[in-house]
């Protein structure tokens, strides 16, 4: 880690499954000093943009993502802050049986109405951020039931946070992936981090919407003809087991793997099998930054050649 890593405090308004605030420092390293601008066409929680303009590496940000309230969460967080703050205040109870029956009250009116203010109350008291949906697209996560969620006022210390840095530099979108990729420029940097990919067939659930593998291998060969530097979360092992079909070869990316600590299923039986997370350089962010493409393992600072 970076010696300004160890002092930075980065604003995360929502728990989010998938968020990759813990890894963004190390995710980082591997985008160029300074560049003019971030797009991140599968948002989520936009942990990567949030650590990125934490650290002034870039000048301008692209979020998106193709659920749309979150999309237009995202935006409230960046331009409306004490407005989504005033909300959450007035929604959130101190009180654990009121709080378990306001968050079905909530969710029922969430389903109906798609009110992102609404949508910010779920994601902090539903299990471990780790939204649900069922086959019509509702939103069926349960509330935790040991935990009343962010307080109120470290709430919108968080969001009014996340708004300073962002704001007047940012937009945030909800289309396909695709149709942001189609207007990224020459300058910009995309970082993807796409939905896990289950086994194939199934729907996901943890998500509103998954994507093709061979729509994205498609996209990703269309960024490299036309020259842009792009960087993927996309694949990962823990211990032996892998995940993620692997991404064909003439896409000649870099490969990196990062050491993305013990899982935790791994730490409950008591196994030392480490989560690894793999990112990926397309051939004109590895030329920028100077990485080969081979295959390299990253822990704690240090580069080892696999
Ligand atoms: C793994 S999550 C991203 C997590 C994010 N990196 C973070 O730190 O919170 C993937 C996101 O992609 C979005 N998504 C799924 N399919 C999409 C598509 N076709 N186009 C754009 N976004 C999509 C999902 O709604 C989900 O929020």
């Amino acid at each position: 880690m970076e010696a300004q890593d160890a002092f930075m405090i980065v604003p995360q308004p929502f728990q989010y499954q998938g968020s990759k605030r813990a890894l963004a420092p190390m995710i980082l390293r591997f985008l160029p000093a300074k560049f003019q601008r971030l797009v991140e066409p599968f948002a989520g929680s936009a942990a990567m943009t949030i650590a990125c303009a934490g650290r002034g590496r870039a000048s301008r940000f692209w979020v998106n993502d193709l659920n749309k309230p979150l999309a237009e969460l995202l935006n409230l967080i960046v331009n409306r802050p004490e407005e989504l703050a005033d909300e959450y205040a007035k929604l959130w109870k101190g009180e654990a049986a009121e709080a378990i029956e306001q968050f079905y009250t909530v969710r029922e009116t969430f389903n109906r109405t798609q009110d992102p203010k609404l949508f910010l109350y779920l994601l902090a008291r539903c299990i471990k951020g780790a939204v649900r949906y069922n086959a019509d697209g509702l939103f069926n996560q349960s509330p935790d039931k040991r935990r009343l969620g962010t307080r109120p006022d470290t709430m919108r210390q968080s969001i009014i946070a996340a708004s300073m840095l962002l704001r007047g530099k940012t937009i945030a979108t909800s289309h396909d992936f695709r149709d942001v990729l189609a207007a990224v420029e020459k300058n910009d940097v995309v970082y993807m981090d796409p939905p896990y990919q289950g086994t194939s067939g199934d729907r996901d659930s943890r998500y509103l919407a998954g994507l093709s593998f061979d729509d994205f291998v498609t996209a990703l060969d269309g960024l490299n003809s036309r020259g842009l530097r792009y960087a993927i979360s996309y694949d990962g092992r823990t211990g032996e087991k892998r995940y993620g079909e692997p991404l064909p070869a003439y896409l000649n990316l870099s490969h990196l793997e990062l050491e993305a600590g013990r899982s935790t299923q791994a730490t409950l039986l008591g196994r030392d099998d480490q989560t690894i997370e793999s990112l990926y350089l397309s051939p004109a962010l590895a030329s920028d930054i100077g990485v080969l493409p081979k295959v390299t393992r990253h822990h704690a600072g240090q580069a080892i050649l696999v």
